[in-house]
């Protein structure tokens, strides 16, 4: 008799135990050094409540389209997505509101008439011009906050000669980044030549490639190289050091500002590598682009929408009932 009563209490347990939803976490490219950090981070953030499985679009929109296709037609309640192209998400929205899949999309932005076509579809992510404007501040710092600029105008012409690194064609953020930094130093007051702006597609190699051609058309002209990324940043430090930009002559791995030559190279991330090449100064600063906390945000939201619970319970503020914002911040050893 005993035994009967524990069997039917196993039972009970084990048709009680609720399964936890499985849910696709699409990465445009997980070759990306930041995203293959955040998707990391991402997952850490998940607990016993939900299942991510994450799915790599290898950079190809088509890819990803078909794995989005399948993952609606297994009937999954959520699908969040980091897209490939931000500016092709139309038909994938379409059919996720066909199907009441909610969506939440992260770090490449859709447009606002998109993300106006479904109440269900959020986006987690930060305001590329924020970005810019630490950027911007971070170079007046080294300049001395003053316009007529310090020592750090190599040439003492009063014009900061500055290259700049670009990201992706098109993705909001490379073209903010871009634009931004330079709008707001001139608005400082600032003067600013931009020699030239190379587009490096977020990524270290093609940035170190970018560099080499830089250093060869515009050399010791170069005051500062400005970087949408620490990606693109770290390739233009690799190129730096074989042209003899940096000189770490008492070999420590480390550049003394004060008595080594070095040339000054702005980033916007926080990779943990650009943390370190901060320390050893070679990056003289970045900008850090909070996926901690967005992680934290998706992961919050992504719990919510799955419960069908209200998403006024959230602890991140939201705005215009779909958005998330979180602050960037300036980050130097200075
Ligand atoms: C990051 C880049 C990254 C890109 C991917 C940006 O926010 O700054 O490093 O390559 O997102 O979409």
């Amino acid at each position: 008799m005993k035994k009967y009563w524990l069997c039917l209490f196993a039972l009970v347990l084990l048709g009680c135990e609720v399964k936890k939803p499985e849910i696709p976490l699409f990465i445009y490219d997980m070759q990306d050094a930041y995203m293959f950090d955040f998707e990391a981070r991402i997952q850490n953030q998940t607990n016993e409540a939900i299942l991510l499985t994450t799915i790599d679009g290898q950079n190809s929109q088509i890819i990803q389209n078909e794995d989005i296709d399948r993952w609606i037609n297994k009937k999954v309640p959520l699908l969040i997505i980091n897209p490939v192209d931000r500016l092709s998400v139309y038909s994938i929205i379409e059919k996720a509101k066909k199907n009441g899949t909610k969506i939440i999309f992260f770090n490449r932005e859709p447009l606002a008439q998109d993300m106006a076509l479904y109440d269900s579809v959020f986006y987690v992510g930060a305001d590329a011009a924020e970005s810019a404007r630490l950027q911007a501040q971070i170079i007046m710092d080294l300049f001395g906050n003053d316009t007529k600029l310090n020592a750090a105008d190599k040439n003492g012409d009063g014009i900061i000669q500055a290259v700049i690194l670009k990201g992706e064609q098109g993705h909001q953020d490379a073209e903010a980044r871009t634009k931004v930094v330079v709008e707001t130093l001139i608005e400082s007051g600032y003067a600013i030549e931009v020699l030239d702006i190379s587009i490096a597609n977020f990524d270290r190699a093609t940035a170190k490639a970018a560099m080499d051609n830089l250093v060869a058309l515009h050399g010791q002209k170069i005051e500062v190289v400005i970087s949408n990324n620490d990606a693109m940043a770290l390739g233009a430090i690799e190129s730096l050091i074989e042209k003899g930009f940096f000189i770490d002559s008492d070999n420590n791995g480390e550049i003394d500002r004060l008595t080594e030559t070095w040339i000054p190279v702005i980033g916007i991330d926080g990779l943990d590598i650009a943390m370190e090449k901060i320390e050893s100064g070679f990056l003289y600063g970045t900008v850090f682009n909070d996926s901690q906390n967005m992680a934290e945000a998706i992961v919050e939201l992504a719990q919510l929408l799955i419960r069908g619970e209200d998403i006024s319970g959230l602890s991140f503020s939201i705005s215009d009932g779909k958005y998330i914002w979180i602050n960037y911040k300036k980050i130097t050893n200075q």
